[in-house]
């Protein structure tokens, strides 16, 4: 543990760089290329992501808000009394302190984030504003599986909080399998509250993901510059164009980094070669529907207790329970 206030201790299981390595290789020798969207999240990224949710086109953040500004009260009273409440990459934290005003005698409020300054800043944020509450940050993967930390009193169950679609990041089978160890973390009588993007035209999902300020290009490009400062490589970034396609078969948007030239690029001590117009996949971000996402967390062992979603039926956020 590591302390960084007075009351906060910060739990440190920050995944080795030596991960990104052998993630990045893998994916670069793979048909087709990808390079997990995880590794978006640097300080860049992380800063150029919450600009993302400000942006006009990108409908997520605001939609997940509005359900929340709507109908926080009613999850507040579903979830129920002296939950322990655990954040999954819970970001800026607007939406976790929405929640956790809200609801009745919390009894401990367990951040989880890879990126271990957004969670420092926004835990330290959070303790300014409910003083009384007893925060335990962990830098953490939180898609593996995490031992919690013991509050220092005993909670009536835990309530995993996952906002933002990230869910959407998984492929099904992968989604399944992370939900299957939500479950077995949150126990009999734990639950999740889980926000996810829903199925619409493919004009919406396509603006929200080739914006026209070139916000997302430049977050996608980040994981190149990462990859060059981090592992050595030696991506020309001007040479990689971005494009998001929406995939009508499977579901999803897909963002690629399309190489604009013939070219070699050194990684680890091997080389890739492209041509114009080879892709690397960076990103998934699957839309589902309301009956399909419930069908998926009951084959992970959970019950759907309530479903909420904004006006425009954008997206929704769920509240699944864990059968006793
Ligand atoms: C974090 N995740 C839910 C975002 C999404 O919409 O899939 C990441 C993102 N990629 C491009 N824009 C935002």
């Amino acid at each position: 543990m590591t302390p960084t206030n007075e009351r906060m201790q910060l739990l440190d299981l920050e995944p080795a760089a030596s991960d990104f390595l052998a993630e990045a290789l893998a994916g670069l020798s793979s048909q087709p290329r990808t390079l997990p969207s995880k590794f978006f999240y640097d300080e860049r990224g992380s800063d150029l992501f919450q600009e993302i949710c400000r942006l006009p086109e990108y409908y997520i953040t605001r939609a997940e808000t509005e359900i929340l500004q709507l109908h926080v009260a009613e999850l507040a009273d579903s979830v129920g009394a002296n939950a322990e409440l655990v954040g999954f990459g819970t970001g800026a934290g607007v939406k976790t302190r929405m929640l956790l005003e809200c609801l009745a005698d919390p009894i401990a409020y367990v951040p989880i984030d890879i990126s271990k300054q957004r969670l420092l800043d926004s835990a330290a944020a959070l303790q300014l504003a409910m003083p009384h509450l007893e925060i335990l940050p962990v830098c953490a993967d939180y898609l593996q599986e995490i031992r919690l930390p013991q509050p220092s009193r005993k909670p009536a169950h835990v309530a995993v909080y996952f906002p933002g679609s990230t869910i959407g990041n998984l492929e099904p089978p992968v989604a399944r399998d992370f939900l299957r160890r939500v479950n077995r973390l949150c126990g009999p009588s734990g639950g999740l509250i889980i926000g996810v993007d829903l199925q619409k035209p493919r004009e919406i999902i396509e603006l929200a993901y080739n914006d026209a300020a070139g916000v997302t290009a430049e977050f996608n490009r980040n994981v190149l510059v990462r990859a060059n400062r981090e592992l050595g490589a030696d991506f020309v970034i001007s040479q990689w164009r971005h494009r998001a396609i929406y995939n009508d078969q499977d579901g999803r948007i897909e963002m690629h980094l399309i190489s604009e030239s013939d070219q070699t690029v050194r990684l680890g001590g091997q080389q890739f070669h492209f041509t114009a117009g080879d892709k690397i996949i960076t990103e998934y971000s699957y839309k589902h529907t309301v009956e399909g996402f419930t069908a998926l967390a009951a084959s992970a062992g959970f019950r759907l207790a309530r479903t909420w979603t904004d006006p425009q039926q954008l997206f929704a956020v769920f509240h699944f329970t864990v059968p006793d």
